[in-house]
């Protein structure tokens, strides 16, 4: 019998059909929301529950800021522009400048202040680890353009050729991801005087901004990209999707990456990745106490600003029990924190700092059960202010979260029984006792000396959610 011999005209839209069905299993993601926003938050990220924010630049040398006003106005990151009439100027800030630095001072002479002499990424790290925190975000570039990486789109404007001479970001990456944390980078879409900007923006976004996402992502592998500073524009012009195909289709990290919702003036709250607070705020809206369904994150700073602000004083800073009560009232509602650090212009982070954070990380050793890899309670009561009764869940186990000793008994309803109920980190039995679809615990009594944490205590009903 002859062989059947099929034409090449016959076959070929077959072969085309492989073809484009390989590629497409290949690039799952286009270049639209819809197809962006199906991509689930990698589940890492989820977990975490803590990660710690850095704010560190030019910004940092002259480190002020004032103590009192609105949110946005105490952010010492903000002082070029608060200098400038084309900014959004501030009659404190220039004063301090004035009379501290001199009128003709310009911001940009403030790269030779800039040393990170001091710096040692290996402590910071180590401080890091100790806090409890699963992942770091770095400002790799600011509003004021200056890269903390030697960015070739940054020439001259970056730490390696001026200012510390150093990779800071690419040092910093090394020694998170050896203590095993994930590392991140927040990344300024728009700087505040880049003259490509302000003259060309098809040119500064094609020149110079994707092209150094890209190279922040290959060089680097962040499991973060925290963009902001997308208000001006809305993300087609900032040509966000491509970027974000390219990062979910091809990048190195497109497993893992975790990115947030300021990708253009109409993005937040409703495409990306994870929706972002700030100081409780979605640009004006105050967010505290709303339950918010999508993977969300809160960040904000110790004292009033991210950038190191030598203003404030012990009063303008929260206590480690409210940061420890910021964190549970965030997880508790389904969320993350972001807390942010300010290191200084040589390198150290603040030991107030460093002290708020190892005891965060001291309550998290004993209670990190009831944070790390729970959700929020779908049947907990709504959070408000004066709430001191907090619920997180895992498996078949629910969390009481409580931020304020109480002796006496604790009913959580909706819950009808448990195989057993103990207080986190204390050797004592608890008394617990259901009716119908109620629970009553019975706090023990504790002493100095049994008392296993400060701030808040965690009671753990054991197969309490069947
Ligand atoms: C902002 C600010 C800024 C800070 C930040 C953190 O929108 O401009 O200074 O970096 O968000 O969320």
């Amino acid at each position: 019998m002859k062989p059947k011999l099929y034409s090449i005209r016959k076959v070929f839209p077959a072969i085309l059909l492989c073809f484009f069905s390989l590629f497409s299993a290949a690039q799952p993601y286009q270049s639209n929301w819809q197809s962006i926003d199906s991509r689930p938050i990698p589940q890492w990220f989820t977990d975490a529950k803590f990660g710690i924010f850095i704010h560190w630049g030019l910004f940092s040398v002259p480190a002020w800021g004032p103590t009192e006003g609105n949110v946005y106005e105490k952010y010492a990151e903000w002082y070029w522009s608060r200098q400038n009439p084309d900014g959004k100027p501030s009659k404190a800030f220039s004063d301090f400048h004035n009379k501290t630095f001199g009128e003709k001072v310009k911001y940009q002479d403030f790269v030779k202040d800039f040393k990170a002499e001091m710096f040692n990424p290996d402590q910071w790290a180590e401080v890091f680890k100790q806090a409890g925190a699963k992942y770091i975000v770095l400002t790799s570039k600011h509003h004021e353009g200056f890269t903390l990486w030697p960015s070739k789109q940054s020439w001259n404007w970056n730490a390696v050729d001026v200012g510390p001479h150093r990779d800071l970001a690419g040092d910093l990456t090394k020694a998170v991801k050896a203590q095993g944390l994930h590392m991140g980078f927040y990344y300024s879409l728009y700087e505040w005087y880049n003259p490509l900007y302000k003259d060309d923006l098809t040119k500064y976004v094609d020149d110079h901004m994707i092209p150094q996402l890209k190279d922040l992502v290959t060089r680097y592998q962040p499991d973060v990209v925290w963009t902001d500073g997308e208000w001006d524009h809305p993300s087609e012009k900032w040509k966000s999707t491509e970027f974000l195909a390219w990062l979910y289709n091809e990048s190195p990290v497109k497993e893992t990456v975790v990115v947030n919702d300021r990708w253009g003036k109409e993005t937040r709250s409703k495409h990306g990745g994870i929706y972002t607070t700030e100081y409780d705020l979605v640009h004006d809206q105050n967010a505290q106490g709303k339950k918010i369904e999508h993977p969300w994150e809160e960040c904000r700073g110790i004292g009033g600003s991210f950038g190191y602000n030598r203003n404030e004083n012990l009063k303008d800073y929260e206590t480690s029990e409210s940061l420890v009560h910021i964190l549970i009232d965030k997880v508790a509602r389904g969320g993350n924190l972001l807390l942010n650090i300010g290191p200084t212009a040589d390198g150290r982070i603040p030991v107030i700092m460093q002290q708020r954070l190892k005891d965060m990380g001291d309550w998290l050793a004993v209670n990190g059960e009831s944070i790390y890899g729970t959700h929020a309670w779908d049947k907990s009561p709504a959070v408000g202010k004066e709430t001191t009764v907090f619920f997180t869940a895992k498996g078949k186990d629910l969390f009481v979260i409580v931020t304020k000793w109480q002796d006496k008994p604790i009913t959580v309803s909706g819950v009808s029984g448990a195989s057993n109920v103990s207080l986190i980190g204390f050797n004592g039995n608890v008394k617990y006792a259901s009716s119908g679809n109620k629970l009553t615990i019975t706090p023990p009594s504790i002493s100095p000396a049994t008392n296993p944490c400060q701030y808040a205590w965690v009671f753990k009903i054991k197969d309490g959610l069947k």
